[in-house]
């Protein structure tokens, strides 16, 4: 028999090979071209579940039926704003109401008045799922491919190494709370641990977290700045790399702007769910994992 139960840091092997189940499938029945699962994947996918049962038991959940994992929901507050960072459910079990129960739990943990963001895969079950949990839906696009024109580097902006992180992570606390109510330190000093893995500063301005060629996320107190974070994080993507920024919504024309300039493909796809928000904030692309 199906049961939900919290999830501890054991089940972490079957709940990433469970997500790699569903996102692939989600992948074949919309026609999208599958996507390589690594060594390097598979590690970065059991970190980030690893850590939010860490941060966040309470909001970190499976479905099981015995010792086999069939579902996950995780989960996280920080500073009064939720985050539903994954659901997922075995191809097999789909449609037969694991997701919503998943989800209940999910949302229980928090203030469900809260504020709350989704960062929502384009499955009509979800976004089913989350507009009847009252979010409401911000159709996005992600902007991807290698840099047709590479954007000049912006002036001003600096990349913090180890040396000057203490200091950094106090300067994005401050944007993060003005930008989107609340700073997610942990979960940008746990993406930062990650090989790859940088900050690009836009002094008193802005920040963006970047992987190689990916912009994580990106969170300044004005568009313009928000614009140089992401053409010097283009600029500086590797070479013959696809690069990638996702999670782009009407409201963030800026970004819309910097990848057309860069020669980025735009893609439909999925959608920012909030709640509590009038929109998703301008100056701001959130992380898929962290809200
Ligand atoms: C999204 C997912 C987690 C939902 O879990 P699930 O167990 O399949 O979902 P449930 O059975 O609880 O709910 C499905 C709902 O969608 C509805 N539904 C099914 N197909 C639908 C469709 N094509 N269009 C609209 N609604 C649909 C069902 O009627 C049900 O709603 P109801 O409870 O109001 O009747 C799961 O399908 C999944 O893992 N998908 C792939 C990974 C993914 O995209 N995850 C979401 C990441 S944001």
């Amino acid at each position: 028999m199906l049961t939900i139960r919290p999830m501890t840091p054991a089940d972490v092997g079957q709940a990433e090979e469970v997500a790699a189940a569903a996102f692939s499938g989600l992948r074949q029945a919309q026609h999208l071209p599958s996507e390589e699962r690594t060594d390097e994947s598979i590690a970065r996918s059991r970190a980030r579940m690893t850590h939010l049962v860490g941060t966040d038991p309470g909001g970190s959940w499976v479905a099981v039926d015995g010792d086999q994992v069939l579902g996950v929901a995780l989960a996280l507050t920080r500073g009064g704003v939720w985050v539903l960072s994954l659901l997922v459910v075995s191809p097999s079990y789909q449609d037969r109401g694991t997701g919503r129960r998943l989800l209940e739990r999910a949302l229980a943990y928090g203030d469900p008045a809260g504020p709350g963001i989704i960062l929502a895969s384009p499955d009509p079950r979800a976004l089913h799922r989350y507009v009847s949990a009252g979010f409401s839906l911000h159709p996005s696009v992600t902007a991807w491919g290698t840099p047709r024109r590479r954007p000049r580097p912006a002036p001003g902006i600096v990349t913090v190494g180890p040396d000057g992180l203490a200091a950094a992570l106090d300067e994005i606390d401050t944007i993060d709370t003005k930008v989107r109510g609340a700073s997610r330190r942990p979960d940008m000093e746990a993406n930062l641990s990650v090989p790859g893995a940088r900050m690009l500063l836009d002094p008193g301005r802005g920040y963006a977290l970047v992987r190689r060629g990916l912009v994580l996320t990106v969170a300044a107190l004005d568009e313009e700045a928000a614009g140089r974070l992401v053409a010097t994080a283009l600029a500086e993507a590797p070479e013959g790399e696809p690069a990638e920024l996702g999670w782009i919504t009407g409201t963030q024309q800026w970004a819309v702007r910097a990848a057309a300039e860069a020669g980025l493909e735009l893609r439909v796809r999925g959608a920012v769910m909030v709640r509590g928000w009038a929109r998703p904030p301008d100056a701001y692309l959130p992380s898929g994992a962290f809200g």
